[in-house]
């Protein structure tokens, strides 16, 4: 079918009380792996690409390969770009044919990013594709940080409110303590389901977005250093609270850590395994079972949206 937006798949997650996955694509392995799975578990799915990505692949590509496979499948795709960084980056996904875009100028002073978001929204929304943005820093937890430093990282929900009111998003995306990479926390796990909860009461029914979501399969970690990989330290969110995100508005989650992770521990052991092997196809097909796997398993154990497209 055709691709669709963000607002479409997201209201249908909240309304269903389950969470879709936002898996990162950078080529045709990780997208096929994505979507064969998706369309396996009749799930509907979000697959995105980075900027750097775009870079790497080029916008028209990654837009052909996923509409070329999407337009085959039962189950809702959707097509966002994964942190933009500016309008232009934004403007050249829309153009090319993404379905939700993410503008993140989380970075900036809040007026500013409230200006370049609402400049996003508005060229968005008059072409039928839906924005996320994002407010307060996506920084691992440590263990040694002041209290005030602590608070000032993590999204405050009445902000939150303020900002979906004045730039028109569709979904916003809150840091409460998840971290992009392989090493999010030196101690204990630890997410604030408190601001959760407020962001919640805030704006109920509103689409809430968590980067930085992968779980890092202790499983994959250790096939992986198996097969030669370094990996110190390497610790995700754990699956049970992710789950629990799900139960709030939580309804797109964003997973890439987990998809290289996996593809490489995949393509080591068979590499390992196979030392007179210079076929590339066979060694990516043992890279892509292993994806299939991690996206099987969130899809089935911990975002429940296994069969929600059926
Ligand atoms: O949020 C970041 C994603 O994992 C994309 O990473 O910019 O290296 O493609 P990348
Ligand atoms: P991970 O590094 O936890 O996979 O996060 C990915 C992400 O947030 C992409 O935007
Ligand atoms: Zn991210």
């Amino acid at each position: 079918m055709e691709l669709v937006n963000g607002k479409e798949i997201m209201q249908k997650a909240l309304d269903g009380h389950y969470g879709i996955g936002a898996f990162n694509y950078v080529n045709i392995e990780t997208l096929k792996s994505i979507l064969d799975t998706a369309e396996e578990k009749g799930s509907p799915v979000i697959v995105q690409c980075s900027t750097g990505a775009i870079k790497y692949a080029g916008v028209d590509t990654l837009v052909a390969i996923c509409r070329s496979y999407a337009k085959n499948m039962t189950v809702p795709v959707c097509l966002n770009l994964d942190h933009g960084q500016t309008f232009e980056d934004c403007k050249k996904c829309i153009d090319a044919g993404f379905t939700n875009v993410m503008i993140d100028a989380s970075h900036l002073p809040y007026e500013e990013n409230i200006a370049l978001t609402r400049k996003v929204v508005e060229y968005a929304h008059e072409r039928g594709v839906t924005v996320e943005a994002e407010i307060g820093v996506l920084a691992g937890v440590e263990d040694e940080v002041s209290a005030s430093e602590d608070d000032a990282r993590y999204t405050d929900p009445k902000q939150a409110y303020d900002f979906v009111k004045a730039t028109g998003v569709d979904s916003l995306a809150i840091a409460i303590g998840t971290s992009h990479g392989t090493v999010k926390f030196k101690g204990e796990a630890k997410l604030r389901f408190d601001i959760l909860e407020q962001v919640e009461k805030l704006l109920p029914n509103f689409p809430i977005v968590l980067h930085g979501a992968s779980s890092i399969p202790q499983d994959m970690v250790k096939l992986a250093e198996e097969y030669g990989a370094v990996l110190k330290g390497a610790k995700g969110i754990p699956e049970t609270m992710l789950r629990e995100a799900c139960s709030h508005n939580v309804c797109k989650i964003n997973v890439d850590s987990d998809l290289r992770l996996s593809f490489t521990a995949g393509i080591r052991k068979h590499l390992t395994e196979n030392p007179d092997n210079v076929d590339m196809r066979k060694y990516n097909q043992a890279g892509m079972e292993l994806i299939k796997k991690v996206v099987a398993d969130k899809m089935d154990n911990v975002f429940g949206s296994t069969n929600m497209a059926r």
